[in-house]
């Protein structure tokens, strides 16, 4: 018996990430944290002294694309999810370095390999599917000696933190956030991948809010590793 395709059926084919409801309050609530939170100031610090052809992954409603500095030719954005790509689409329009918005996930992106001499990571390691294949993806499409820029939230704290970060893990949070999970540690997982890890540091959002099981945040640069011979370059200053 053949296969009903969604074409057959009459039906949209659905997105391979599909969270209209926290892309609503993600929308909102990630544009009042930019200032409130300081989260403006922070992704300011991520992208400086990038340069070149960027490729930016899980980019939401595109709040990096206006701190993207004037060295960088071209950016790439990927997002999976329709509401949040169609603000992405419109911050696009709004800043001065070339952005092009393109659906895709993570773990197979849609581009050429060696194709970009930086990829952005912000705040997506948390809800991706399959970390270290989302990983593989990055080496894939990072030429040799091309950098990674990160700021994710993950595992952080005393153990009693840990143990509510893993609990909420296993039962409401990725429910509740959009497929967020709390308790990853985005360092180990770009260690384990194979990039050599650069400067890093640990901040806290917000340093003076109270600390919530999202609140410990890591930023920094890794580097997929040269070919042999060649030099590679300073990253991030994390200092
Ligand atoms: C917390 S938001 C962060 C958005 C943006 N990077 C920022 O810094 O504001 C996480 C984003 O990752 C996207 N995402 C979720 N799963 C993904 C996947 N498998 N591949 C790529 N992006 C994904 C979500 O749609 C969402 O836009």
């Amino acid at each position: 018996m053949p296969l009903r395709s969604a074409a057959g059926s009459g039906k949209v084919p659905r997105d391979p990430v599909h969270h209209p409801l926290f892309a609503r309050y993600y929308a909102r609530l990630s544009v009042a944290a930019e200032t409130r939170m300081g989260l403006g100031a922070v992704r300011g610090r991520l992208l400086a002294g990038l340069s070149g052809r960027v490729i930016e992954i899980g980019a939401g409603n595109g709040l990096n694309f206006a701190h993207y500095p004037g060295t960088v030719s071209e950016v790439v954005a990927i997002e999976p999810e329709r509401l949040l790509r169609q603000l992405a689409l419109e911050a696009a329009m709004r800043c001065e370095v070339p952005v092009d918005v393109v659906p895709g996930v993570a773990e197979a992106l849609p581009v050429k390999s060696e194709a970009f001499d930086a990829v952005v990571l912000s705040l997506v390691l948390c809800g991706v599917r399959d970390v270290s294949r989302a990983l593989s993806e990055v080496r894939r499409v990072l030429r040799p000696g091309g950098e990674v820029r990160f700021f994710e939230h993950g595992i952080g704290g005393g153990p009693t933190m840990r143990f509510a970060q893993r609990a909420l893990d296993r039962t409401v949070w990725p429910a509740l956030a959009g497929g967020c999970h709390l308790s990853r540690d985005p360092v180990a997982a770009l260690r384990d991948a194979g990039f050599e890890l650069g400067p890093y540091r640990r901040l806290l959002l917000s340093e003076q809010g109270p600390r919530l099981p999202i609140s410990y945040c890591v930023m920094g640069s890794a580097w997929r590793p040269a070919r042999p011979g060649s030099e590679s370059k300073p990253g991030l200053d994390a200092s």
